[in-house]
């Protein structure tokens, strides 16, 4: 009965289906790596992400790194920012910056762009938007 037992060590019943996480899909801390310096770095260098750059300091390394660790959790991954800082409280570590439908837009954009870039499947790149969206929405602080 080794083909019985192989099935029983390798298969659960319950979990016939093999469900990959979005941060699987996307290639790991490599490629997330990637989506985030590409992110920084387009929000750095595009004029059409002015507004989101202004509401960020002068440096940009601690949001990257930040970003970076958070993302992997999100999607799915390691939870390195949560390990470090605890729950994300997203919306109340914005509250000091100004967060209004101009920088939200510029905010998704700039990740759709890096998501292009970083060549994230289009499937899952369409759906991360959504959520993207919803997120950057909720963090709104200001009127327009
Ligand atoms: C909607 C427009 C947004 C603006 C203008 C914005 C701006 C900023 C700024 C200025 C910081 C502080 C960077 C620093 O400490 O140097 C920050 C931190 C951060 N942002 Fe955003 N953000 C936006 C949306 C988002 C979204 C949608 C996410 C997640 C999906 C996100 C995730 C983070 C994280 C994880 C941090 C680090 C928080 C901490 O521990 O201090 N942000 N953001």
């Amino acid at each position: 009965m080794i083909g019985g037992q192989e099935a029983h060590i390798f298969m659960n019943p319950q979990e016939d289906k093999v469900v990959e996480t979005p941060f699987q899909r996307m290639g790991g801390e490599v490629q997330v790596q990637a989506l985030t310096d590409r992110f920084y770095d387009l929000m750095d260098l595009e004029s059409g992400f002015q507004a989101l750059r202004a509401a960020h300091g002068t440096e940009l390394a601690n949001a990257r790194q930040k970003l970076f660790w958070f993302l992997c959790g999100w999607l799915g991954g390691p939870q390195h920012y949560t390990g470090r800082f605890g729950h994300p409280r997203l919306r109340a570590r914005h509250l000091p910056f100004k967060i209004g439908i101009t920088e939200r837009d510029q905010w998704v954009s700039c990740m759709d762009q890096a998501m292009r870039e970083t060549h994230v499947p289009e499937d899952l790149r369409v759906q991360l938007n959504e959520a993207f969206f919803k997120t950057a929405d909720w963090m709104r602080n200001q009127e327009g």
